[in-house]
């Protein structure tokens, strides 16, 4: 498949990429300094492109097969996700692309009846979990849009690529230690699995061990 990657320079967008080249597509990185992009292979270019920008994302993603996005926005302003994700929304309406995967968060994800993971955070992880919560209304918003949204696991981080995990859907997955995780590599496979397949169209869904 043709994938657009956007923020391919990322901690999970690094990850992204790799699986999706050692799986044989052919990726567009999408990024704000190509310089950052430090692999080379025969089936990657790197663009740049301004996610704030919906002509410049639906230019950019213009004639793939699927649209990915791992943006994250730092620490500073965490905001910034809910506009990128509006610009990243009306970019991709502008595009005749058939479908958008977002790595989102685990905010949003249920811990118990009624009660959602942001809920329970500390002061200084609820900014980014609040963001991810409403830019995933954003995707809610758009029942007519082929998007998929993928909430990590509460911890994610660099690790190993087992390729055994489990997806879920709203609610946060656990292992029997009673701890939320994932790897990143394991989380990238999880990514694309869900570009060839599209299994959790117009629908959140969580991968954890
Ligand atoms: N448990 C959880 O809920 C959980 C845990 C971890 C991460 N996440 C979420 O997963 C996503 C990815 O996380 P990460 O750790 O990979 O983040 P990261 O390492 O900080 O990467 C963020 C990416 O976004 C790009 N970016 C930032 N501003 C941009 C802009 N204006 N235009 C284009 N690209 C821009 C960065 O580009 P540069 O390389 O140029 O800076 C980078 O590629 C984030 O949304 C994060 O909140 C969720």
């Amino acid at each position: 498949m043709n994938i657009a990657l956007i923020a391919a320079t990322g901690n999970i967008g690094q990850r992204i990429l790799n699986e999706a080249l050692d799986r044989g597509h052919t990726v567009t990185a999408l990024v704000r300094d190509p310089e950052k992009v430090t692999i080379t292979h025969k089936n990657l270019s790197v663009s740049q492109i301004d996610i704030m920008n919906p002509d410049d994302v639906g230019t950019k993603v213009t004639g793939h097969d699927a649209v990915v996005s791992a943006y994250g926005p730092g620490w500073t302003d965490v905001n910034l996700l809910v506009d990128a994700t509006a610009s990243l929304i009306a970019g991709f309406k502008k595009a005749t692309v058939p479908h958008l995967v977002a790595v989102g968060g685990a905010g949003s994800l249920e811990v118990a009846p009624g009660v959602q993971l942001v809920d329970t955070l500390p002061e200084e992880w609820k900014g980014i979990a609040t963001a991810h919560r409403d830019s995933l209304a954003l995707y809610k918003a758009e029942e007519e849009l082929p998007w998929s949204y993928c909430s990590p696991a509460a911890y994610i981080e660099p690790g190993e690529r087992t390729g055994s995990f489990r997806t879920g859907g709203t609610s946060l997955l656990v292992d029997a230690g009673g701890t939320s995780r994932i790897s990143m590599e394991d989380f990238a496979i999880a990514i694309v699995d869900e570009v060839e397949k599209k299994a959790h169209l117009n629908r959140q869904f969580t991968v954890a061990y």
